[in-house]
C-alpha cells in the first residue's frame, strides 16, 4: 500500500470519532509520545476486568477479558471458567486493535476491512489485529484514552456489551453504531 493512501485510511479512521466529545489530540491520539500517555493503573485494570465477570454472569456467558494500557501492554487478563480457549487471543487482540488506532471500537473497522473495502487486510498488520466487535477503548472521567478492554466468549454483540460495561466501571467508552 503507498504510503499516501495508508496515510488517508487512517486520517478516514479518525473520522469515526470526530462527532464525539472526546479531544483525540489532547488525549493520545495523533502526535503522542509515551511520555504525554495517560495510562490506566493495575487498580482500574482489575475493577474493568471485575465489572466485565460480573456483566459475563449477568447474561451466562463465560468470556475472556483482556485490558491493555495505551501503549498496548497487557495490564490485567481473565480466562472465565468454561469461556472459550481460541478467545483468548481474540480478547488481546480486540483490546490491541483499539489501542493501535488510538481508541476506537474495534468494529469501526468491521465493513471497511471486508474485501472491496479501502482497508482491506489491515487485520493482516501487526501481527493480528480484530476487526469485529468487542474491543472497546476506555476513557477516564477527564476524558484521557487510558486503555483498552477487548472481551470474547460470546455472540460479537454479548462482546460489546460486556466490554462496555467492563470500561464504564472506571469511566467511558465510545459506542459504535
Ligand atoms: C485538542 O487539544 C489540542 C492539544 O491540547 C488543542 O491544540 C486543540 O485545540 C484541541 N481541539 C479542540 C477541538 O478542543
Ligand atoms: C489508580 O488510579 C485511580 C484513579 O486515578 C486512583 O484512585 C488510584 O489511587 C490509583 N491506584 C494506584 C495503585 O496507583
Ligand atoms: C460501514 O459502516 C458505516 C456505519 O454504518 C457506514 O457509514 C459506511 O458507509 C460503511 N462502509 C462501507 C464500506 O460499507
Amino acid at each position: 500500500m503507498k504510503l499516501s493512501i495508508f496515510i488517508t485510511a487512517l486520517a478516514s479512521l479518525t473520522t469515526f470519532t470526530l462527532a464525539q466529545t472526546i479531544n483525540r489530540t489532547q488525549t493520545n491520539g495523533w502526535g503522542s509520545t509515551p511520555s504525554q500517555r495517560h495510562y490506566i493503573n493495575h487498580t482500574q485494570a482489575l475493577a474493568v476486568v471485575q465489572a466485565g465477570i460480573n456483566r459475563a454472569i449477568e447474561i451466562g456467558v463465560p468470556q475472556n477479558i483482556a485490558v491493555l494500557d495505551p501503549s498496548a501492554w497487557l495490564i490485567a487478563f481473565v480466562h472465565m471458567d468454561n469461556a472459550f480457549l481460541g478467545s483468548i487471543d481474540i480478547s488481546q487482540k480486540k483490546a490491541k486493535t483499539s489501542v493501535l488506532y488510538n481508541g476506537i471500537p474495534s468494529i469501526a473497522l468491521q465493513n471497511r476491512s471486508e474485501p472491496g473495502g479501502d482497508i482491506y487486510a489491515i487485520q493482516e498488520t501487526n501481527g493480528g489485529t480484530v476487526v469485529f466487535g468487542g474491543g472497546q477503548p476506555i476513557f477516564d472521567p477527564s476524558g484521557y484514552f487510558i486503555g483498552a478492554v477487548g472481551c470474547s466468549g460470546g455472540t460479537v454483540a454479548q462482546d460489546i456489551d460486556v466490554a462496555v460495561h467492563a470500561a464504564q466501571a472506571v469511566g467511558t467508552t465510545i459506542t459504535a453504531s
